[in-house]
């Protein structure tokens, strides 16, 4: 992906992953507009980053997104990069009824949510001469975490939606990229930002950047570490991945 002169926005930016990339990639020359539902977070980020655009959106609402959608394009008609970063994690229990309410509001951030922004700006990104899709999945698309199926399976679908979407905007000056992180130091689940599992946001992100740089047509943006969860079926040694991931695993 050409990181210059762009302009992305990324819904889910009003902290870790996202918010981090999106000061990246500003600081890189490109038009960065974020989104998020907590209005505080999104002035507070206005007002330290002045030129920052910042629109409120919950990506679960489809009403918001098709108004947020052609707000955003009207007012920045150069977007060329979609960015659905929005998610969720939480922990689940399935040995016990009572986990689908949560279970839905898991698919409707990670999955509909990515699903439902890709078909209100594919048409805005198709009249641009090159544009990209940057879809968001997870090291845990490809070896469960025991305590969160409902948050692997939703990015195990957006990594085959990413491959089949790509299939199908080849020719069209779409690009589709998908974004592996490995476990991160965020508060995307509750004791994350501590874990000593996680990578540090600020490596995560240059990293990332460094990635974008030097590998113009990568198509799976993968860290160093996430290539232990990532290749474990390729290796032969999926089993060995899923025990230490999940024997590291604090919850
Ligand atoms: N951190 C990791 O270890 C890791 C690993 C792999 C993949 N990821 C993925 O990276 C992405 C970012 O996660 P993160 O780690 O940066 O966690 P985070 O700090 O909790 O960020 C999540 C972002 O998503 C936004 N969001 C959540 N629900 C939303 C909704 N309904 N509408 C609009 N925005 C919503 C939040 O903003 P508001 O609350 O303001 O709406 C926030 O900006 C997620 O897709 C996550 O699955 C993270």
């Amino acid at each position: 992906m050409n990181i210059n002169g762009r302009t992305i926005f990324i819904p889910g930016a009003t902290s870790g992953i996202g918010l981090a990339l999106a000061l990246a990639l500003r600081e890189k020359g490109n038009t960065v507009i974020i989104g998020g539902r907590r209005t505080e977070l999104l002035e507070q980020i206005a007002a330290a980053h002045p030129g920052i655009g910042t629109v409120r959106i919950d990506t679960t609402d489809q009403d918001q997104i098709s108004t947020v959608a052609k707000s955003v394009i009207a007012r920045w008609p150069e977007l060329d990069v979609l960015v659905p970063m929005a998610g969720i994690m939480r922990a689940e229990d399935w040995t016990r009824s009572g986990f689908a309410a949560g279970a839905e509001q898991i698919v409707e951030t990670n999955l509909l949510g990515p699903i439902r922004l890709v078909d209100a700006f594919i048409d805005h990104l198709r009249s641009r001469p090159r544009a990209t899709i940057m879809t968001v999945s997870s090291g845990l698309a490809f070896a469960p975490l025991k305590v969160t199926p409902t948050y692997n399976a939703t990015k195990a679908a957006i990594h085959l939606l990413s491959e089949s979407i790509r299939l199908q905007l080849a020719g069209t000056g779409v690009d589709v990229i998908e974004l592996e992180p490995p476990a991160v130091a965020t508060d995307l689940m509750p004791g994350q930002r501590d874990s000593a599992v996680a990578m540090p946001l600020d490596d995560f992100i240059t990293e990332v950047i460094e990635i974008l740089e030097t590998q113009p047509d990568a198509t799976e943006i993968q860290v160093e570490r996430v290539k232990f969860l990532r290749y474990g079926e390729a290796r032969g040694d999926y089993d060995t991945v899923v025990s230490v991931l999940n024997d590291q695993d604090p919850h």
